[in-house]
């Protein structure tokens, strides 16, 4: 099951990738994720990032696609993968199809103006990446892990509408890419998250 997961800023591709690789068995591959992980790290790839999405701007293609042509050549990607934020430009999209056969895009559609209120308002714990929204999580620590959770620094809201312009000039173009090749399928992301969820198992049958 070769899966990509596409969508805005704060539509939901984190919340929903952890569940669908944990139903499908396939690793779970965030290259926002890679990057946070090399910054806290400090590692020169980290670095360089740092001052992109500090920005709310994206890391170049090549760096971003480097990343990815590795990850994807590990033994657990054998039968499949999800990846989650990646494409996120039309050459990157080329490059991907270059690398891999591409199975489903699911789309999730959410309206611009939510976007703010998730992303402003959401937290995630520093340890483990779970995400929360503070109009249903009170407390200073991950239920999951313990670990202390914190506002992601590119969540602020200057970043956050650098971040939403760049989605809609970079990345929105590859619905139609996915589009025209067949491969799209788009859910409802205004709905619950389980409802969401619902929906992409749905569509997967
Ligand atoms: P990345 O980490 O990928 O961030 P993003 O795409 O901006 O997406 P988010 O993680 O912010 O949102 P999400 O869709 O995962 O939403 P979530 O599930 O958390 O990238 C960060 C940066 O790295 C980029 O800006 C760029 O600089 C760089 N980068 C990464 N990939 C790159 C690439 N390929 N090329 C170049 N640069 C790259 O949910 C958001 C909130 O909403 C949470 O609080 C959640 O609890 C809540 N929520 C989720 N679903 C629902 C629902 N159905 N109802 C109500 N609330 C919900
Ligand atoms: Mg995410
Ligand atoms: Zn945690």
């Amino acid at each position: 099951m070769n899966l990509i997961l596409l969508g805005a800023p704060g539509a939901g591709k984190g919340t929903q990738a952890v569940q669908i690789a944990e139903k499908y068995s396939v690793p779970h591959i965030s290259t926002g994720d890679i990057f946070r992980k090399n910054i806290k790290e400090q590692t020169p790839l980290g670095i360089k990032a740092k001052s992109y999405i500090d920005r709310g701007q994206l890391v170049p293609d090549e760096v971003v696609v480097e990343i990815v042509k590795d990850r994807l050549s590990w033994e657990d990607c054998k039968n499949g993968y999800l990846l989650d934020g990646f494409p996120r430009t039309i050459a990157q999209a080329e490059a991907l199809d270059k690398i891999t056969e591409v199975g489903t895009v699911i789309n999730i559609a959410v309206d611009l103006q939510k976007l703010m209120q998730r992303l402003t308002g959401r937290r995630v714990c520093a340890d483990c990446g779970e995400s929360y929204h503070i109009s249903s999580f009170f407390g200073s620590k991950c239920s999951k892990c313990g670990g202390k959770v914190i506002q992601r620094d590119d969540d602020k809201e200057e970043t956050v509408k650098s971040r939403l312009d760049v989605y809609v000039k970079q990345t929105a173009p590859l619905i139609e890419y996915y589009e025209k090749r067949g491969k799209l399928v788009s859910v409802d992301g205004m709905q619950s998250i389980p409802e969401v969820f619902a929906q992409i198992c749905a569509e997967l049958k």
